[in-house]
């Protein structure tokens, strides 16, 4: 299977998982992103089963639309029975690196509210250390230079998204050649920065379930396996 394939088997295998738990006020959390699309497509045929999505972003709450699941503003709703969404890397605990489709804070947010964080991806994203793929930071705008700075002192050496506005109006600094083996320390580190809105680890809140798509078939960890 190629990595389009192993990410549509991902969200096939991750509507199967979530199948059994749906009810009719069931609201699901929903992310950026190609695998993630895969996973609003798969959820289409069940679209009567559950009540409605949370978007982590405006693309998805298009195409959520687009197959008639109700969207519903995160303040509407008192919770989140699942977040499913992909990611850039993860490693063996279900930290993350996120944010290459510059989602990342209401992606974070999004998360934050929900009871099981599903992580959807193919195998090419499984990494022993995080930090190959480069760590998305969202910025406010008139902040950017002073943050460059101060990433640069923590040893990573950023470089600005040219032509990326968030959906929050923001920039994104994109840090290479950090070898993150402290997450957690990294993610409370880099959110200290005044400027920053939120950097794409999310290792404070790590994903609960990964289904990660390989050539043996779509393998279920969990975080505490
Ligand atoms: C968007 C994200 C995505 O989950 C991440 O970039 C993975 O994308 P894809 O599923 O297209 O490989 O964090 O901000």
């Amino acid at each position: 299977m190629n990595q389009d394939e192993l990410k549509q088997a991902v969200a096939k295998a991750a509507l199967e998982y979530i199948k059994p738990h749906l009810q009719t006020d069931t609201i699901l959390g929903i992310g950026t992103g190609s695998t993630a699309n895969y996973f609003i497509d798969a959820l289409a045929e069940v679209r009567t089963q559950f009540e409605g999505a949370v978007a982590s972003s405006e693309a998805s709450a298009e195409r959520l639309k687009k197959h008639n699941i109700p969207v519903y503003e995160l303040n509407a709703v008192s919770g989140l029975e699942f977040y499913i969404d992909g990611a850039d890397e993860t490693n063996p605990r279900l930290e993350l690196i996120k944010g290459g489709g510059a989602a990342l804070t209401r992606e974070k947010i999004v998360a934050a509210n929900a009871k099981t964080f599903i992580c959807i991806a193919d195998e090419s994203k499984w990494v022993g250390v995080l930090g190959d793929f480069p760590l998305p930071i969202e910025v406010i705008p008139m902040a950017r230079s002073y943050v460059a700075r101060e990433l640069v002192k923590l040893g990573g050496d950023p470089v600005y998204r040219e032509g990326c506005v968030t959906d929050n109006g923001n920039i994104i600094l994109d840090v290479f050649n950090l070898r993150i083996l402290e997450p957690v320390k990294l993610e409370q580190q880099i959110n200290q920065i005044t400027g920053v809105v939120t950097n794409g680890l999310f290792a404070m809140r790590p994903a609960d379930v990964l289904l990660l798509g390989s050539q043996e078939g779509v393998k279920t960890i969990k975080a505490n396996d």
